[in-house]
């Protein structure tokens, strides 16, 4: 603890640690959208996004009533983007639920749809000062290390036994300060591959690094090797306006815009095969396509390999009940886009 006192990040959701007295001076809502955005993602990319976010949607009230659009594309760039539905959905709950208070209690915050038992833990130590352990990525290496667990960490048993460390750690004082210590110091020195040993305030008591083990621990299951796809994108042109769609509302990207996005191309010959498939899927009639470019995005299960094409179409009308529109590149600011979409888009805009 006087390390975190020391050596604490300052940062936008945070409480002074330096501070006794700052009980009730963080905002939980800031603390709920923090958690959701650090879930998978470093402390260093969501500075920027919180603070646009809290800008935007500066209390759960404005959050609950927003649209979903409108809070995909605030999370625009960050990836994960279910975090950010689930956390719409959980300030729904806690407006129509709660009179847009926040509970203080984590059983109760766990009841709410869109917080799992991690949010809720770190909600009610951090907002609240509530004695509840949690155990995210960087906790748990820090408690795998200090104990010199050897017991692959991905599995539920180690995970179980994890959790029941941290709440065996924790302290009835600041309980929420030392949980945020605990995730300091994996972020910080018990990185997982550089771990800064000769700085770290607990190294005396660290199991794997009195047996040297440090940098063998924790053990992970070894990871599936992604599994590597082929999507086109097909950018159909019409008058200087693209054809954009929404993806469905469940899977990968759920409710993002994107050009048109062939996944299931099998080997064939891509462009007379996207002909056809234009015109069934969408009614339009376009000349085979240009090549564009290529380029890869990875996710943590597949590597997407996308292969854009450029088309202009020359007949047909779009089907009904299609959920696209025409747009000038120039004017997609409402519309939420994943990054490789991101990507296509620029590059047309080059082209
Ligand atoms: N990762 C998740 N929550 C965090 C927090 N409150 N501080 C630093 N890193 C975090």
């Amino acid at each position: 603890m006087g390390w975190y006192r020391r050596h604490a990040r300052v940062l936008p959701w945070r409480a002074d640690p330096q501070r006794e007295d700052d009980r009730g001076r963080v905002d939980p809502y800031h603390v709920l959208v923090s958690e959701a955005m650090l879930q998978q993602t470093q402390v260093a990319t969501v500075v920027d996004y919180f603070q646009r976010f809290i800008r935007a949607l500066p209390t759960v009230f404005e959050l609950a009533a927003a649209d979903e659009q409108r809070v995909l594309s605030l999370w625009q760039g960050l990836g994960y983007y279910r975090r950010a539905r689930h956390l719409h959905r959980a300030a729904r709950a806690l407006v129509d639920q709660h009179g847009g208070t926040i509970p203080r209690n984590a059983a109760k915050l766990a009841a709410l749809p869109g917080i799992g038992p991690y949010t809720a833990g770190a909600v009610a130590s951090i907002a609240f000062q509530q004695r509840e352990a949690v155990v995210d990525g960087n906790v748990a290496r820090v408690l795998a290390r200090l104990e010199a667990i050897e017991a692959v960490i991905d599995e539920p048993a180690t995970r179980r036994h994890l959790w029941r460390l941290a709440a065996a750690l924790l302290p009835s004082r600041r309980p929420g300060d030392f949980n945020q210590a605990m995730m300091e110091l994996g972020a910080t020195l018990c990185r997982p591959r550089s771990p800064a040993c000769g700085d770290c305030p607990v190294a005396a008591l660290c199991r794997a690094h009195q047996c040297g083990l440090e940098r063998q621990l924790p053990r992970r299951r070894p990871r599936r090797q992604p599994q590597t796809v082929e999507h086109h994108i097909v950018a159909i042109e019409r008058g200087g306006r693209w054809l954009l769609e929404k993806r469905p509302d469940d899977g990968l990207w759920a409710g993002m815009w994107q050009l048109p996005v062939n996944e299931t191309l099998d080997g064939e010959p891509a462009a007379p095969a996207l002909v056809g498939w234009v015109h069934s899927r969408y009614g339009l009639d376009i000349a085979p396509p240009a090549t564009a470019a290529n380029f890869t995005h990875r996710t943590t299960h597949r590597t997407i390999h996308f292969h854009l094409w450029q088309a202009s179409t020359h007949g047909g009308r779009l089907r009904r009940g299609t959920a696209a529109l025409w747009r000038r590149l120039d004017q997609l600011e409402d519309l939420p886009l994943a990054n490789p979409q991101r990507c296509a888009i620029t590059t047309l805009q080059g082209c």
